[in-house]
């Protein structure tokens, strides 16, 4: 088949952008998949004046397609949004993280900290997320209503990470913070440390996300000094200092690197995997009676929220060379956006993919991505999804929303930023 132009493409389903936040904001961006899957699957979205244009990919088989071959679809020059045409004065260089990093480097780089996330860690931590899920929730358990993100589901996950980074429980709220700020940076709410002329602006997102990196990497610095003069060696950041690649301490840089992208990455995916399931399972009054009368279906009811909700819009990739994906024709330097929402409801891979089935099985979703980059902390999101359920479930059954959820202005997380819900109060 020959190549497909990208302007053909692009003129195909018109008014399709997916660099617009609202889109997602306003949780339309289903609709927009199903069209790019059936009418242009390889779908060039041109860029703008600041963004590069990119190839959507929306097909299951192209996403891990290229999730298989990290050495020609590489993560190094950026994994969330497009890229900027110019890099922005100051912003180039430093340094990167596993999830930026290409073979061989990207592997010997996560063997260091592998060991914390191996399923038996996992295994040995549950009792511990069980723990803290009950205190969060004796929180709210004397009233009746409360914000379920702000008081619960950012709770869990925030706690798990930062208890495995050996952070003091006072640093914590900061960290919610500056996690908000660098992975919210597009949504007005989150721009508050920017001059109000720049708020809701392109502008204002820039100096937001920059502005929380540059605070999170400071308060990591400060950290491992204090590691150097009290050394500890329960942790994730002590394991990291005493670390060696090919003979050769990681760098301070590499460490902060490190530390910033677990804190990140841990965080807020797991917290809108837990909102965004609380979402599906009000929205689906039967499914939802059926798992709180068989509460061992709850293994494969996460799979089915993580699959539903798919926290994690989408991850960018750059040819390193020319390839043809279904007849249509990718050059090397060119981005490709894998989003894995539409992956998740593509109609060749699941049966009836737009109803929400708390047995379904197989679902072999990508919500955790797929191959090299394999999401890391995918046992410990897990295990937080099902032991909240099961805790909440238990404790607050009749607990339901009760206004419309406030989403996350934002193409890159599937965010829920407040939810109010009631719930009679424990006695
Ligand atoms: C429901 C929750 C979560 C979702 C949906 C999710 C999703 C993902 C996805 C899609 C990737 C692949 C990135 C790529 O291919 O470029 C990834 C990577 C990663 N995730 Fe998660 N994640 C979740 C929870 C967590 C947690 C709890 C942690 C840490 C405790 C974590 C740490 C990481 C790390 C370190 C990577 C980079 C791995 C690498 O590059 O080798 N994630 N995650």
């Amino acid at each position: 088949m020959a190549p497909i132009s990208p302007e053909a493409l692009s003129a195909l389903p018109s008014g399709i952008n997916l660099l617009e936040g609202r889109l997602f904001q306003a949780n339309q961006m289903h609709e927009a998949f199903r069209v790019l899957r059936a009418e242009a699957p390889v779908h060039w979205n041109p860029g703008t004046d600041r963004f590069n244009g990119f190839w959507s990919l929306v097909k299951y088989e192209d996403i891990l397609h290229v999730s298989k071959h990290p050495e020609i679809f590489i993560s190094s020059k950026g994994i969330g949004g497009s890229g900027l045409r110019e890099t922005p004065p100051g912003q180039s260089g430093g340094s990167s993280s596993i999830i930026t990093m290409d073979p061989p480097r990207h592997v010997k780089m996560r063997r260091l900290v592998n060991k914390g996330f191996t399923p038996r860690a996992v295994l040995q931590l549950e009792p511990k997320i069980r723990e803290i899920t009950n205190t969060i929730l004796n929180r709210i358990a004397h009233r009746d209503s409360c914000d379920f993100v702000l008081e619960v589901s950012s709770q869990l996950p925030l706690a798990v990470i930062c208890g495995m980074m050996g952070l003091e429980e006072e640093h914590w709220p900061l960290m919610f913070d500056l996690t908000n700020q660098i992975l919210g940076s597009g949504d007005a709410e989150y721009q508050a440390r920017v001059a109000p002329d720049k708020v809701g602006t392109f502008e204002g997102a820039t100096l937001t996300a920059a502005d929380g990196n540059r605070r999170m990497n400071g308060f990591f610095r400060e950290i491992l000094e204090g590691r150097r003069i009290h050394p500890r060696d329960d942790d994730m950041v002590s394991i990291l200092l005493e670390s060696e690649v090919d003979g050769e301490r990681l760098t301070e840089g590499d460490i902060v690197a490190f530390c910033n992208l677990l804190v990140v990455a841990g965080n807020e995916t797991t917290r809108n995997a837990i909102s965004g399931g609380l979402i599906a399972l009000c929205e689906h009054a039967e499914e939802r009676a059926r798992l709180q009368d068989q509460p061992d279906l709850m293994p494969t009811a996460v799979e089915e929220i993580l699959r539903w909700t798919s926290p994690l819009h989408h991850m960018t990739r750059e040819a390193t060379e020319d390839q043809v994906i279904r007849g249509t024709e990718i050059k090397a330097g060119e981005k490709v956006m894998m989003w894995y929402p539409s992956a998740n409801r593509d109609e060749d891979i699941f049966d009836d993919p737009y109803h929400f089935d708390i047995t379904r099985d197989p679902n072999d979703h990508l919500a955790f991505g797929f191959g090299e980059h394999f999401c890391l902390g995918a046992g410990f999101a897990r295990a937080e999804v099902r032991i909240m359920f099961e805790e909440l479930l238990r404790r607050f059954p009749d607990i339901r929303v009760t206004g419309e959820p406030e989403r996350l202005r934002s193409n890159f997380i599937n965010g829920v930023k407040h939810l109010p819900v009631t719930f009679t109060p424990e006695r």
